[in-house]
């Protein structure tokens, strides 16, 4: 780990960040030269309009500025300030498509910000906070020129808070980070097989027989509701029906499509419980219910969910059955639309729109519905075609732990919806990430979020043509740093996850193998062994990240080494492959009497195995010698068998190594090509 973090040194030495490490990037920048110092007599003068949502939003931003630079600002108040003029005040609940546009102009004279609304003056905030930081002279924000708007409305993302049970904790430090790189729809998705996580007064034995007592309050949902709303941030609640509804069924067998009992599903899948679409009674309680939940959610969106309806209950009953051909249904899919329907009848008595997963674009469904596409594109322009409005979350699914680049390739305006015309264009409000959190606790559900979120959202509010990767990945590990100072835990989880997988002696040689994997995404997990609810997430690949910084950060140092062949760079290299080399032997002391550490030995044994011919490499490299055909042919299928998943995490320590083979292969590449 020191190691690389001397390799990350020397390379942001020698790579000159032209610009802040903004994330969005702004719609326009400059970048001219100055700088505005920040010192203990900064301070935030507001001479437009205020009001107590943008007061608070200039306290948070203080407070944020001051923990992040370590300054208190005590002094007396001097020329370092930031002017604040906001001409109007945004609606006090944030709605879809609201002026979130502001100005800002730093020279060495002061700071301006201006925005036509509180939302765009806190959206300015937020890119104050990421300029901060020490330049030549101390703290400092840079002198810049923005002007910054975003490219969609609706930027958001869903947490699953069933599979695993997230506290009103995780949601509120997730808030503030998505608030940090301004994200705007938080979707909750609060209810499914696993979990029923809202308190019902009216109906209190879901949340007491249908969530193992875990559940937020109504006071609890009024708090985050509100504490979203202060950040600009809007709270769609999600109640997944007919299907994924096994924990009602805990408490209430009746909605459900065939007679029995049913207890709270502990796997993961896609499960036979459904609610009976035929009887009455099933709308009068919906009825109850939404019109109850409706009240504690003050969005006029409302997402019944709609995904993966399974039918087998409703083939196999009877009644069911007959009502189909009573009302003429010729299928499944027939049903699942005329229960669609009258769910929207209901919601539109409560004044709430109906958002759904993309199975619920089906003929009847009213207009103004807003269809989530999970599957695909072509759902959502079949969805703009039709009148209807659409989310994207196909190609955001956090879930699969991809690296941020795949995410950050797709765009909202890939594929089928690239050919709608201008009117069917503005259908397509935006996208969102998801979080499903079968293989996600309360410690990791942060580190599988963030730093790539932070990328997602960038393409969420940037302008279509910002989509260079290697500039993303240049300021990905300076947002990763700030972001942690906004509350979330993404990297703050990772030390004490290996000390205890270590028992807590020094895991430095659990660190060198964690930084060097990556963690397999629920496809990779699913496969490997069958998981539920009372399973530990505790292991290697629950610490271990998505994607890994430092491999990221090697591969960059062996492309500018390859480049430049400089000496002392070879040197740091080396260092870091003679302590892959030994790893192994450093972690058959820890393993020693701990079962949790077998399942790493192998991945240990692979890592050293990976450094020797990284060392062979480098070292044949450094005399211009060139390797026997079979030698590096060889080293290629073993590095490829190295990389092969292993106790459900992948071998990223590979991927710097076979840049070093390229290089026999390859022609020299030269240091700014390297760079990037
Ligand atoms: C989904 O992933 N089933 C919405």
């Amino acid at each position: 780990m020191k190691l690389l973090l001397i390799l990350a040194t020397v390379l942001c030495l020698n790579t000159a960040i032209a610009a802040p490490a903004l994330m969005p990037l702004p719609a326009h920048a400059d970048y001219p030269p100055g700088e505005l110092r920040i010192d203990n007599s900064f301070r935030v003068v507001n001479h437009g309009y205020t009001d107590q949502r943008l007061a608070r939003a200039i306290q948070r931003f203080t407070a944020s500025l001051s923990r992040q630079t370590g300054i208190p600002f005590i002094g007396p108040a001097s020329e370092s300030q930031l002017t604040l003029e906001c001409a109007a005040p945004s609606p006090a609940y944030p709605a879809l498509g609201e002026d979130e546009s502001y100005k800002l102009q730093i020279s060495g004279a002061g700071a301006h910000l201006t925005a036509p609304t509180t939302t765009g003056a806190m959206r300015g905030l937020e890119t104050l906070l990421q300029l901060a930081g020490p330049g030549e002279h101390g703290m400092r924000f840079p002198a810049v020129e923005i002007d910054d708007r975003p490219r969609f409305p609706w930027r958001g993302l869903m947490l699953d808070v069933s599979r695993h049970w997230m506290p009103l904790p995780v949601v509120l430090r997730n808030l503030d980070a998505m608030a940090a790189v301004k994200l705007n729809v938080f979707h909750w998705h609060l209810s499914d097989d696993q979990g029923f996580r809202v308190e019902s007064k009216l109906f209190p034995k879901l949340q007491r027989k249908g969530s193992d007592g875990l559940f937020y309050t109504q006071d609890e949902v009024r708090l985050a509701v509100e504490y979203a709303r202060d950040r600009g941030i809007r709270v769609i609640p999600e109640f997944d029906v007919p299907g994924h509804t096994t924990s009602w069924f805990a408490a209430y067998p009746e909605l459900a499509s065939a007679p029995g009992t049913y207890s709270i599903e502990r796997t993961w899948g896609i499960f036979k419980p459904t609610i009976d679409p035929s009887r009455e009674t099933t709308y009068v309680f919906l009825d109850s219910l939404f019109g109850e939940m409706a009240g504690l959610f003050p969005d006029p969106v409302f997402h019944i969910g709609g995904d993966e309806v399974e039918d087998t209950q409703w083939k196999e009953s009877a009644a069911i059955q007959q009502f189909q051909k009573r009302h003429a249904l010729k299928d499944s899919q027939a049903l699942h639309a005329w229960f669609n329907t009258r769910l929207q009848e209901i919601l539109k008595r409560y004044g709430k729109t109906l958002m759904g997963w993309d199975e619920v674009l089906d003929p009847g469904l009213a207009p103004g519905a807003i269809i989530q596409s999970w599957r695909g594109a072509d759902s959502l322009a079949e969805a703009a075609h039709k009148g209807y409005r659409g989310v994207l979350s196909a190609g955001y699914y956090l879930d699969h732990l991809l690296p941020a680049s795949q995410h950050y390739a797709v765009d909202p305006f890939d594929g089928a919806t690239a050919t709608l015309g201008p009117g069917e264009a503005a259908l397509i409000l935006g996208a969102e990430a998801c979080m499903w959190d079968e293989y996600t606790t309360e410690e990791t559900v942060d580190s599988r979020v963030w730093p790539r979120m932070a990328a997602i959202a960038e393409r969420f509010w940037s302008p279509k043509d910002v989509k260079d990767v290697s500039s993303m990945y240049v300021r990905l590990p300076a947002i990763t740093r700030l972001l942690e100072f906004t509350g979330i835990q993404h990297r703050a989880n990772y030390l004490p996850m290996l000390d205890r997988l270590a028992g807590w002696r020094d895991a430095s040689a659990l660190m060198t193998l964690a930084d060097s994997v990556e963690a397999l995404g629920i496809t990779g997990r699913r496969d490997e062994r069958k998981y539920s609810s009372p399973i530990p997430l505790n292991r290697l690949v629950d610490a271990a990240r998505p994607e890994s910084e430092p491999m990221w950060t090697l591969g960059r140092a062996v492309q500018a080494w390859i480049a430049t062949r400089a000496p002392e760079d070879a040197a740091l290299l080396n260092r870091t492959f003679a302590a892959w080399k030994v790893n192994p032997d450093q972690l058959r002391v820890l393993a020693k009497g701990n079962a949790m550490l077998d399942e790493v030995l192998p991945i240990s044994d692979n890592l050293a195995a990976t450094a020797r011919i990284a060392v062979e490499a480098m070292s044949m490299l450094q005399s211009s010698r060139q390797p026997s055909e079979g030698w590096l042919e060889a080293s290629r299928q073993s590095l490829d068998r190295y990389e092969k998943p292993k106790a459900e995490t992948r071998l990223a320590a590979v991927r710097p190594v076979r840049l070093l083979l390229d290089a026999f292969t390859r022609p020299e590449t030269s240091a700014s090509e390297a760079n990037h």
